[in-house]
């Protein structure tokens, strides 16, 4: 195991901004993160731990030491008549686990094709896209207490999972190294195409759905028409957070836009909806940040180095040689006009280092 000095992160962060760690170090193996564990650098620095890099937005140099998960494998552990239990190592990519389970046919990670990132941060950010999240699949996720290098599963109920949060974003930030995730997927037709983009899609191309590799094609396709391709154009895909509010605020909104778009979400089969349901109170629908944002005039606007999609306003793009505080710049600007024309503020998706 090699730890790496004042490390260029251009090309471990899908934003492509240009910024250095102070230390670097990959970990391939189970062994080497208790190796690491027992270094002066290790514990002499503030870490972070990174996947994919496609969820966050370097806002300066990192002074700490960056933990890299590589460790790679994907296997099947069990399996009845209908479910099969998949371990995901938390280095693997995520698309390569779709790719997995649907050339075999299985069900329940086909909506999530194409979803920039790692096996290891799924259950970080909960990630989640056309009607799914990957709460729904997870069945238990095992990680390294770095306190005293014990290991700990968590079972779904543990995770606490709430849209694109959880606990190892809250409470347990930083605490755990995710050595791999464990998905329950179902081997018999399970198909969720009522998310309305998905929807329509399928109906104007009068497209069939035979197998989830066709849903998770067509999701490829969807996402590859809307969303930037951060190794042409940096980006960390959606920058906010979708907002939900009360019936209240949407017949506010409704007086003077007649044509918000909203949606009241449920989710088809996560045992965790009444918990977020509790959480969300009575703010239970849903209107597109995206749209927010089209509305208050940003959609395709650049300025210097940065801008806004042309496609999808939620994603904020970097057009070359931008800084992390030119994006933090433009995206406060963005809640400050929402904000002030809508009384919503928005927050972010993305984790800021
Ligand atoms: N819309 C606009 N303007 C736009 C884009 C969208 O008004 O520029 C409105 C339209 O009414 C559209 C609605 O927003 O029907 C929803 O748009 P879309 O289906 O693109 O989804 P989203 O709510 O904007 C969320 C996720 C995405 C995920 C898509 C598809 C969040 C923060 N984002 O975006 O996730 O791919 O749904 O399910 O929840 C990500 O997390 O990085 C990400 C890309």
């Amino acid at each position: 195991m090699q730890t790496l000095k004042d490390f260029d992160l251009t090309d471990y962060n899908t934003f492509g901004i240009n910024a250095k760690a102070k230390f670097l170090v990959e970990i391939n193996k189970e062994a080497d993160f208790l190796e690491l564990l027992e270094t002066t650098e290790y514990k002499n620095n503030q870490k972070l731990f990174l996947g994919g890099g496609s969820n966050m937005l370097l806002v300066k140099d990192f002074d700490g030491l960056i933990v890299l998960n590589k460790l790679k494998g994907i296997e099947i552990i069990k399996e009845d008549e209908e479910n099969v239990w998949v371990k995901a190592m938390g280095g693997e990519i995520w698309n390569d686990l779709v790719l997995f389970s649907v050339e075999k046919g299985f069900w329940g990670l086909e909506n999530l094709s194409l979803v920039p990132g790692t096996v290891g941060a799924s259950p970080v950010q909960n990630i989640g896209a056309y009607g799914s999240e990957a709460k729904d699949t997870i069945f238990e996720v095992e990680a390294i207490d770095i306190k005293n290098a014990g290991k700990k599963v968590f079972t779904n109920k543990e995770c606490e999972f709430g849209y694109r949060d959880s606990i190892f974003k809250n409470k347990l930030k930083g605490k755990y190294f995710i050595i791999a995730v464990i998905f329950k997927l179902s081997k018999k037709q399970n198909k969720n195409v009522n998310y309305r983009a998905l929807q329509e899609y399928l109906d104007e191309n009068k497209l069939e759905i035979k197998s989830s590799g066709d849903v998770a094609r067509i999701i490829a396709e969807i996402r590859e028409s809307k969303l930037p391709n951060p190794k042409i154009l940096g980006n960390a895909g959606s920058f906010f957070k979708n907002v939900y509010v009360d019936i209240d605020k949407l017949l506010e909104i409704e007086l003077l836009y007649p044509d918000v778009p909203c949606f009241e979400e449920e989710n088809r089969t996560s045992p965790l909806t009444p918990l977020l349901n509790k959480e969300r109170g009575n703010q239970t629908i849903k209107i597109p940040t995206a749209w927010l944002i089209e509305k208050c005039g940003w959609k395709g606007k650049r300025v210097g180095n940065v801008g806004v999609h042309i496609k999808q306003s939620l994603v904020l793009v970097n057009y070359g040689g931008a800084t992390g505080a030119e994006v933090l710049d433009l995206a406060n600007k963005i809640i400050d006009s929402v904000d002030q024309k809508f009384g919503i503020k928005l927050t972010l998706e993305v984790n800021l280092i």
